[in-house]
């Protein structure tokens, strides 16, 4: 037996040298322009700036809290991990895993749900959106913002890029901090959201933002030509019946658009023939069109030139980063919350 007591632990908690960086993508439906612009470019602006240690992760363990088919799901991890690197969530400058490969994040998960309140767990409202109607709810689907706790507090991040949707997990999340550092002693620092500037893309049909599960999106890397069929029909300013009635740039979804794609002087066209009624719908999409091209024409091309084997290597790697990490606080974890044996406190 070791001479120390697991429970008279003195070790401090393990501090990151940089700020560190977490977010995460659902391994379901298609990467579409709203995960894109909402959150994925922003990570590869982070992983470029080499400012901050930064780690993304394809959440697998997520995608499974709604019912799935389980080789689907595998090929659904094996292609956002494809379609992440040709963004620029470059492996090499970043740790890009899966998160199941990490068994930490189920273990934190569980500890974190002893210090949520199921009150603060009914009030999120992607559970009621996705829960609402179904015949089947998964308790899982419930707790789901524990574990996303559990991905970002096992990292001791504190800067978390997502879109707007994510930011009241995010507030759970540093709640969830407080209280278990209250309860527990400083352990966890406060993840803060850092949005982008296109925080909340709609969807093609006005009503809802772009969501996988709405069936309102376009694909980040569809074919061209279906991606402008899509892009031709979306909803606009409804108050713009003809070509000669003013619209309301600042309430149309493609203006949002322009203004995460186009260059300023474009934006600043959109503006005075949109509002000045001198192009119509379809004109302002064309051009939003080609300014897509002209962004995603090499993130197209990287994608071709990626391999299966050498994306799968790379998450491998980035795994084994993940869980050196993953591990030190699990220690910590488990020495301050009075878990395991004396054998287990001292193994990683
Ligand atoms: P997910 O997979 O739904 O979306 C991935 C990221 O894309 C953002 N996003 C959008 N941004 C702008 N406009 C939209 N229409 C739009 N749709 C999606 C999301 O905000 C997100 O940043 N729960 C998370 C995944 C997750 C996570 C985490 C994120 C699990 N653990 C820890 C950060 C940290 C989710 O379902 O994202």
């Amino acid at each position: 037996m070791s001479p120390q007591s697991p429970f008279a632990s003195t070790s401090t908690p393990t501090v990151a040298a940089r700020p560190r960086v977490f977010s995460g993508i659902q391994p379901s439906g298609e990467l579409h322009i709203g995960n894109y612009l909402g959150a994925v470019r922003t990570w590869r602006q982070q992983i470029e700036e080499n400012k901050e240690d930064t780690l993304f992760c394809v959440v697998d363990a997520h995608a499974i809290t709604v019912p799935y088919e389980a080789a689907e799901l595998r090929r659904r991890i094996d292609g956002f991990a494809i379609d992440l690197i040709a963004c620029g969530v470059d492996p090499d400058k970043t740790t890009l895993f899966v998160q199941s490969d990490v068994r930490e994040h189920t273990e934190l998960a569980w500890y974190l749900s002893s210090v949520t309140p199921m009150g603060d767990l009914h009030r999120m409202t992607q559970f009621k959106e996705k829960g609402e109607g179904k015949d089947f709810v998964s308790s899982a689907l419930f707790t789901y913002p524990v574990l996303m706790s559990a991905d970002i507090l096992l990292y001791k991040a504190t800067v978390v890029p997502v879109g707007e949707d994510q930011i009241q997990h995010l507030e759970l999340a540093r709640e969830t901090s407080r209280r278990f550092n209250h309860r527990f002693g400083e352990v966890f620092p406060e993840p803060k959201p850092r949005l982008s500037t296109t925080p909340r893309v709609m969807g093609l049909d006005g009503d809802s933002k772009m969501s996988k599960s709405k069936g309102n999106t376009i694909s980040l890397f569809e074919p061209e030509e279906s991606f402008w069929g899509k892009l031709r029909t979306a909803y606009t300013d409804p108050q713009r019946l003809q070509l000669s009635d003013p619209g309301r740039p600042e309430i149309c979804n493609i203006y949002t658009m322009h203004k995460a794609v186009s260059p300023k002087t474009t934006q600043d066209e959109v503006v005075a023939n949109c509002t000045g009624a001198a192009w119509g719908c379809v004109d302002c999409k064309k051009v939003l069109f080609e300014n897509f091209n002209r962004e995603l024409i090499p993130l197209r091309r990287k994608r071709e030139a990626l391999s299966l084997p050498q994306v799968r290597e790379a998450l491998g790697d980035g795994a084994a980063k993940a869980r050196r990490i993953a591990q030190a606080t699990m220690k910590e974890v488990r020495e301050r919350m009075g878990l395991g044996s004396l054998a287990s406190s001292t193994v990683g």
